[in-house]
């Protein structure tokens, strides 16, 4: 069985990653870098893992390392994956891949170039009730799918306290609501149509932040199936145990089903069988392994378990940076039809939007 070398850029969520890759047998945790040499001492003392650097050259030119993890600031992920691939290494990069559209040919221009993996850390996909409600799509549990609802609805005013929330490129449609857009993509991968409206509310006023905070939208696919995204991140919400953050619901003509995150529930009304509610609170603690709900280190476990897999049979880990791209048109597409008072925006295979 090969083992695979990893490097980790960013030490904030990268803590996460850190834990997956020494709690696994397939990966060996090589060397770990952040700007800030007192996070770096933090990490050690925390993980007993004492090699690393504040200079991500020194990541890049290690040959020991095989695959570069990357959970820097939004803004930056562009430089450092092509840096990265430059370097003869394979990425993993946290959501999301980019901050816009813009940079996306040249990032695929990169990845062809260089004939390395990039594997995009859509953390929800990896998490227990979507992973069941995946194997339940992939059987036929719920017959012709008619929608796909998700929604990432959370008080995420606590985030404004990174400084690189509020700098260019940081947005909550891109940080945020990515998880529910490509949660509709991962059922409805052929979008054709989006409509919706978002709001600047006064509290991202308040930090200067000119960024949609509550944003609903409708789309439809290439088959007339409708999904529906929605997110909305500075206001009071009304707690976990009524909004679980994530969720997603698809709805078809042989079932239902609800995956839902911060409960660890998974809700199914399939044909034949009743109602019935599945808990996986005793999962607790492989997912959630430090304070609060938003680390993820568990479906960060799943996820870097899954993409040894695909290097070792040589399988493209999904989503790759073709995939991300994708969702990145449709994003760039729901910011059209935003900026447009709710005008529909087409697009055309996947990737080329029009008025
Ligand atoms: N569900 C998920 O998958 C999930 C959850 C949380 C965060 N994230 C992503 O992880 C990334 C980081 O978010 P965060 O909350 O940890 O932010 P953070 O600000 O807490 O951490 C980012 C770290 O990167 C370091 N850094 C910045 N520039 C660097 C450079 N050039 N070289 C080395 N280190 C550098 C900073 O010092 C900082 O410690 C973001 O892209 C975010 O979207 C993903």
């Amino acid at each position: 069985m090969i083992t695979y070398k990893l490097g980790v850029v960013g030490l904030g969520e990268g803590r996460s990653i850190m834990s997956a890759a020494l709690s696994s047998n397939r990966w060996e945790l090589a060397k770990v870098c952040d700007l800030n040499p007192s996070l770096c001492e933090q990490r050690a003392e925390e993980f007993g893992f004492g090699n690393w650097t504040t200079d991500y050259g020194v990541l890049l030119s290690d040959p020991a390392i095989d695959v570069i993890a990357i959970y820097t600031p939004d803004q930056l992920h562009l430089t450092h994956i092509t840096q990265a691939l430059e370097a003869g290494k394979h990425v993993i990069c946290t959501k999301p891949l980019l901050t816009s559209l813009e940079g996306s040919n040249e990032l695929l221009e990169a990845v062809r170039k260089s004939g390395k993996r990039v594997f995009v850390g859509q953390s929800s996909r990896f998490f227990e009730p979507m992973i069941r409600q995946r194997a339940d799509f992939e059987k036929g549990r719920h017959g012709d799918i008619q929608t796909v609802e998700a929604h990432y609805i959370s008080d995420s005013r606590w985030f404004l306290d990174k400084p690189w929330s509020r700098q260019r490129g940081f947005s909550w449609m891109y940080n945020f609501m990515i998880h529910a857009v490509d949660l509709v993509r991962w059922y409805l991968p052929n979008v054709t149509e989006v409509t919706g409206y978002g709001i600047v509310s006064e509290t991202s006023r308040g930090y200067a932040l000119d960024t949609w905070d509550t944003m609903r939208l409708l789309v439809r696919d290439d088959q007339g199936r409708i999904g529906q995204i929605s997110g909305s991140y500075t206001l009071p919400s009304l707690g976990t145990e009524v909004e679980p953050g994530i969720e997603c619901v698809i709805r078809g003509t042989k079932g239902t089903s609800r995956a839902e995150y911060s409960n660890l529930r998974y809700h199914t009304h399939f044909a034949g069988e009743g109602r019935k509610t599945q808990s996986f609170e005793e999962m607790h603690d492989y997912y959630f392994r430090f304070e609060g709900k938003s680390h993820h280190a568990g479906e960060y476990q799943n996820y870097i378990e899954y993409f040894a897999e695909c290097l070792d049979s040589g399988a493209v880990p999904l989503p790759d940076a073709d995939e991300a791209v994708r969702t990145l048109a449709l994003m760039a597409a729901i910011e059209r039809t935003m900026k447009e008072g709710g005008k529909t925006v087409r697009i055309d295979n996947g990737l080329n939007f029009v008025m």
